[in-house]
């Protein structure tokens, strides 16, 4: 399936099996935002539960926190967010629409690397089994000729917006005769910037009332209350904070589904350290967060890491996890060296000490900081646009088949009787009972069972029971499993424990060692 109809279909599948609607849709939608359905709740509940055990239950140096989305405002101002969190923007004078100047850039330099999987695909084709892609890659003249100059292209727009050069990405864009996607008007205005955050008021008279903003990250209500968590926690360094919940970011290029919204969700994770560790320390959440990823099967190939040409105002090394999405690799992680930058600018703004007295040294210092940051509604495209196959099967029919990892799909059995009659509906119901206490169930009576099974597949759900005329008898059921289609006969007092086996977080997370 080309990519761009992959896309559509993960979007139309998303809607259809109740994963994720655009918000507000009897009024048409609100753009870029989007309401997470029946199962795509519960979807993004396992990711967030996958993430917290990993970081928060088994590592015993880090504890989680859940603070408030609305802060002191002078937070923003110390964080740097009021005067640098912005993106590069540009119009387009003839269809009026507004793109963030380093995204067309960057989709310029993805189209680029398209003509070199082009390359990369032909070369394949020619070659057979004899292929070797890393050879042909750093060796072919043509793939090398791209890649220079997207290398090029990346390296002058990062140092331009570095030195917040605006003339110089408009002067990029002109030269790369970028023109307006939707027109193709090359007609554009200067580039400039745009401030992200929302902007609310605290307070009931419009004299009194508190400007403040949403926040655009959950990283500052970790740093606000690193002293807090320090002593009350008892915590030495190295230790971590970990915190899930919304962010809120004025997104000019909504667009890609749930992939950049207005109202998202992060899973952030800050790790204190001593100042000079940093690069031990970077290199090691690197290593981990992609072991993390890696344990949920996805696919190795589907990574990447892409260190950051142009750092964030308080970080001074910086590297995203990409995901090889429907439309292309992009980021879907960030770890990131903040240094004391966060800690010193609250304790200048509010005046208070944040700092650390180490026993072992016998001095006080601010500490260092490591932070791991993933969006949740990232993950959750990740796994579902990666789960979605149109799988052909021996007779030539197709399947439509959600293969997310059983650990994170909202329902983990569906339960069958063969027909409505003769009882089997009462078994069915009672090992729905019985098994509800550890898994979410679901129960099915209508339609043929070849087609209750489609609708689960589709729906992802790993394993279908079936009560039959033998259950009666001999007290077995026909498990039926998602991604082989194999079934077997077992026991129903077995039941429980052949489902643990294949969705207990345990099983997954142990793929980290
Ligand atoms: N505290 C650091 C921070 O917020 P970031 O790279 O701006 O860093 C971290 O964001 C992660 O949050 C990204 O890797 C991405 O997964 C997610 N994210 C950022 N903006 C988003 C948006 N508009 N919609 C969905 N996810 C977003």
């Amino acid at each position: 399936m080309a990519n761009d109809d992959k896309f559509k279909k993960v979007i139309s599948h998303a809607k259809e099996y109740g994963y994720v609607f655009q918000s507000s849709e009897i009024y048409d939608g609100l753009s870029a935002v989007y309401d997470y359905a029946q199962n795509g709740a519960e979807l993004k509940k396992n990711i967030r539960d996958y993430w917290w055990k990993a970081m928060v239950q088994m590592h015993d140096n880090i504890v989680g926190i859940d603070a408030a989305i609305f802060m002191h405002p002078t937070t923003w101002k110390a964080s740097g967010h009021v005067d640098a969190f912005n993106d590069p923007l540009i119009d387009n004078k003839d269809s009026k629409k507004r793109y963030r100047a380093d995204v067309l850039v960057e989709d310029y330099c993805a189209k680029v690397e398209g003509k070199i999987n082009k390359e990369i695909a032909k070369a394949e084709k020619r070659f057979g089994d004899t292929f070797n892609k890393a050879e042909f890659v750093s060796t072919n003249k043509r793939v090398l000729g791209y890649q220079e100059k997207i290398d090029t292209i990346l390296k002058r727009l990062g140092q331009s917006l570095e030195k917040e050069d605006l003339e110089d990405v408009k002067a990029l864009i002109e030269e790369l005769e970028i023109a307006d996607p939707l027109t193709g008007s090359r007609n554009w205005t200067d580039v400039k910037q745009f401030n992200l955050m929302f902007g609310t008021k605290l307070g009931a008279s419009a004299d009194t009332a508190m400007d403040l903003y949403l926040r655009p990250e959950t990283a500052q209500g970790i740093f606000v209350n690193f002293l807090n968590v320090q002593k009350t926690g008892r915590m030495k360094i190295p230790f971590g904070i970990a915190q899930t919940g919304k962010a809120f970011r004025n997104e000019i290029v909504a667009r890609q589904f749930i992939f950049r919204m207005r109202e998202f969700e992060q899973m952030e994770m800050q790790f204190f350290i001593k100042p000079g560790t940093q690069k031990e320390w970077f290199n090691y959440w690197k290593d981990t967060r992609l072991k993390w990823h890696k344990s949920l099967g996805l696919g190795e190939e589907n990574y990447r890491f892409h260190d950051h040409e142009k750092l964030a105002h308080y970080a001074d090394a910086a590297t995203d996890i990409e995901f090889n999405f429907p439309f292309g690799f992009k980021e879907l992680e960030g770890i990131h060296s903040r240094t004391d930058f966060d800690l010193k600018q609250h304790e200048e703004f509010s005046g208070k000490k944040l700092q650390y007295f180490d026993h072992e040294e016998n001095a006080s210092y601010t500490p260092y900081v490591l932070e791991t940051s993933i969006g949740l509604d990232r993950m959750f495209l990740a796994v579902f646009s990666n789960a979605l196959e149109e799988e052909v099967l021996d007779n030539n029919t197709t399947r439509t088949v959600l293969k997310l990892p059983a650990v994170l799909a909202p329902t983990k059995a569906a339960v069958f009787p063969l027909v409505k009659k003769d009882g089997l509906p009462e078994v069915a119901k009672q090992i729905v009972e019985d098994l509800k206490w550890d898994f979410n169930v679901f129960y099915d009576e209508k339609d043929a069972v070849g087609k209750r099974y489609r609708r689960q597949d589709a729906n992802g759900t790993p394993f279908c029971i079936t009560v039959d005329h033998d259950t009666l008898n001999d007290n077995t059921v026909t498990i039926r499993h998602r991604d082989t289609m194999e079934q077997r006969r077992v026991k129903i007092e077995d039941l429980k424990d052949i489902v643990k086996a294949e969705v207990d977080v345990k099983h997954w997370l142990m793929r980290m060692k």
